[in-house]
């Protein structure tokens, strides 16, 4: 089948990738674009590794059709710290010792960093739920939920 060229932005920059129509924004991530920090889990919406921003909001991007996100705006975690700094909840989890086998991490962050640009003043049931698409096996949330209420923190402080 003829591939389809992906005109959209990631992480800021544009990008132009050849994908087939079948091929999903993973897909189009991961092996077109040969950003390999989103993570494949179950390809079936269920444990949150793949997601990415799709215009902002936090998407399953094994769910997503690549071409769906013609002329808009994606950003992965390797988008997520700038040049000068990470982004208040890579720091906090680093702080806080957060990640374990690492897996579910680039998932969990881009989840909590869209729920804190959406909401900077969280609840712990707001956190809660804003991650509870992410599956994670090794560190039962705990350490997870603190960290994303400090970063809530530096992120209301700017
Ligand atoms: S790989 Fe997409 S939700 Fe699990
Ligand atoms: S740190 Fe291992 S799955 Fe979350």
């Amino acid at each position: 089948m003829p591939r389809m060229l992906l005109s959209c932005t990631i992480n800021g920059e544009p990008a132009e990738l050849l994908v087939q129509p079948y091929h999903t924004l993973l897909e189009a991530v991961r092996d077109a674009a040969r950003l390999t920090g989103t993570k494949e889990g179950c390809s079936t919406g269920d444990c949150g590794a793949c997601t990415v921003h799709l215009d902002g909001k936090p998407v399953a991007s094994c769910l997503v059709l690549a071409m769906q996100a013609r002329d808009r705006d994606v950003r992965t975690i390797e988008g997520l710290a700038t040049q000068a700094s990470l982004h208040p909840v890579q720091e906090a989890f680093v702080a806080h010792g957060v990640p374990q086998c690492g897996f579910c991490i680039p998932g969990v962050l881009m989840s909590a960093s869209a729920l804190l640009a959406e909401n900077p003043a969280p609840s712990e049931a707001d956190i809660r739920m804003g991650i509870a698409g992410n599956l994670c096996r090794c560190t039962g949330y705990t350490k997870m939920v603190a960290a994303i209420h400090e970063a809530a923190g530096k992120v209301r402080e700017g």
